[in-house]
């Protein structure tokens, strides 16, 4: 079958002519059945009213290059333009409880020290002697240290950065505060994260925040605590394997799931986008939409979607007449979280009980605001290898009111072989995050086979990614710090 880009071939249907949207306002067509907005509208707790705003525009639609995941010379540019001069979340608060309290930061070549250096004052250094360039802490994670002092030749600093002894000082007479205390690096905090940059000149990180600190006013992330962080190793380039998890379209074939089609993408600006993605409401028009994906199972009754939704580890039992399967399993999360945390969510909308709403900041960042669905995540280049890349996953959960943030747990580290299911703590994520991940050592290979030059976005499931591009394009020429 020739199709021109007006056609598609559907199996049942036969060939179909884009007519419409598709053809004449790319980017306006959406999947069939219910959309996010309808299902957030029939829900019967309202959410908070960022989770109904929504915001899109098309992008284009030329291919992204796969050279950007795959060439060294693209990864070097990275490493000069890209991370050196943009805000990344280094740690949460709770990593630094006491003074002396340490956090080394890595990224790619670069380390980052960051430090409660006074009881409301939380800076961050270049990881580097100002003597001989040594590095001053080892790995990265937390430690204490109540002041710095290097291993080659014993200078030391204080807390703040200033420096505090030279051994054989009457050999450095042109050694001074100025020019030898510890090298600033910038560090702001916003919903219990330390961010750092290491441009002296960036701008402040509100700045790119756009509407997150709007938006998290309704979901403090800065009153949960990490009950788990887990840090992987993937084998591919660190914006594949984002780019994983910015889009529900791969959830038919990835997770053998009829859901996703539905899902809402937004992009909020230059920086922020996001996308809410139903759980618990079984669309089988939108499921139509995708023939040939791997779920094609007959439509799913109300309990069978629960039993589906086993997999968040309850047990609801049968959904009662005239209450939606959603409701239902909405009901029991809140009862279930209630209990468990001894905080009361009887009011809590089913959106955020249940739902994956996933808020992207760029270059890296993922901040879940969802009460079951509760996660950061950071991804970044492994070291500097082009193919590998390193995914932190943090479970934030959720604090009740006037209790204190307890010592965060070490991060459960596996390496590229290994698999999420062996961390017993992350429950049904475990499975799920093998499937998002067992794509990408292929994918990353495919690129570097393929004739075709680049990769092929959908105008709107897809459309966060193309954002990401877009930005990294303009970030790295300067283009936006000269706004
Ligand atoms: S390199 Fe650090 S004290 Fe010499
Ligand atoms: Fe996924």
């Amino acid at each position: 079958m020739n199709l021109t880009t007006q056609e598609f071939h559907h199996p049942a249907k036969g060939l179909i002519h884009m007519t419409g949207d598709n053809l004449h306002h790319p980017g306006e067509a959406r999947a069939s059945g219910p959309s996010v907005a309808d299902t957030l509208a029939s829900d019967r707790h309202r959410p908070p009213p960022p989770l109904l705003e929504s915001r899109y525009e098309f992008l284009g639609d030329k291919d992204i290059p796969f050279e950007r995941y795959t060439s060294p010379e693209f990864f070097q540019r990275e490493l000069r333009e890209l991370w050196p001069r943009a805000w990344q979340w280094a740690c949460r608060e709770e990593h630094l409880p006491d003074i002396g309290d340490t956090y080394v930061y890595d990224i790619g070549p670069y380390s980052v020290i960051v430090v409660r250096s006074a009881i409301d004052t939380i800076q961050a250094f270049l990881n580097s002697c100002t003597h001989r360039g040594t590095r001053l802490l080892a790995g990265e994670g937390s430690g204490f240290s109540p002041a710095f002092t290097c291993p080659f030749h014993g200078w030391s600093w204080e807390l703040n950065g200033s420096i505090r002894n030279i051994p054989g000082r009457w050999d450095f007479p042109h050694v001074c505060h100025d020019t030898h205390d510890l090298q600033a690096v910038k560090c702001e905090r916003w919903g219990g994260f330390v961010f750092i940059n290491m441009d002296p000149d960036a701008r402040p990180l509100a700045q790119y925040l756009d509407v997150l600190p709007e938006h998290f006013q309704h979901f403090p992330l800065e009153r949960r605590r990490i009950r788990l962080h887990v840090q992987k190793t993937l084998p591919c380039n660190w914006k594949a394997a984002q780019e994983a998890f910015m889009e529900a379209y791969h959830n038919f074939e990835t997770h053998d799931s009829p859901n996703g089609g539905n899902t809402q993408y937004d992009i909020f600006g230059k920086y922020v986008s996001r996308f809410i993605h139903n759980i618990g409401n079984y669309s089988p028009e939108s499921l139509d939409d995708y023939p040939g994906g791997k779920w094609r199972k007959p439509p799913m009754t109300d309990d069978e979607m629960i039993a589906f939704l086993g997999v968040y580890g309850l047990d609801p039992g049968k959904v009662p007449e005239g209450e939606t399967a959603r409701a239902h399993i909405a009901q029991a999360l809140r009862r279930y979280f209630s209990e468990t945390l001894g905080i009361d969510f009887s009011n809590v909308s089913e959106c955020l009980m249940l739902d994956s709403i996933e808020y992207h900041l760029f270059p890296n960042m993922f901040f879940f605001p969802g009460i079951n669905i509760p996660m950061a995540y950071r991804f970044r280049p492994n070291g500097m290898d082009v193919d590998s890349s390193l995914f932190d996953v943090l479970i934030l959960e959720p604090l009740p009111d006037g209790a204190q943030h307890p010592q965060p747990p070490e991060p459960v580290r596996l390496n590229v072989e290994q698999s999420y299911t062996e961390v017993e703590d992350l429950g049904w994520l475990g499975p799920v995050y093998d499937q998002d991940t067992g794509n990408l050592a292929m994918q990353q290979q495919g690129f570097k086979t393929s004739r075709k030059k680049g990769l092929t976005l959908g105008n709107y499931q897809e459309s966060r990614i193309r954002r990401v591009h877009i930005t990294l394009d303009e970030f790295m020429s300067g283009a936006t710090a000269r706004e």
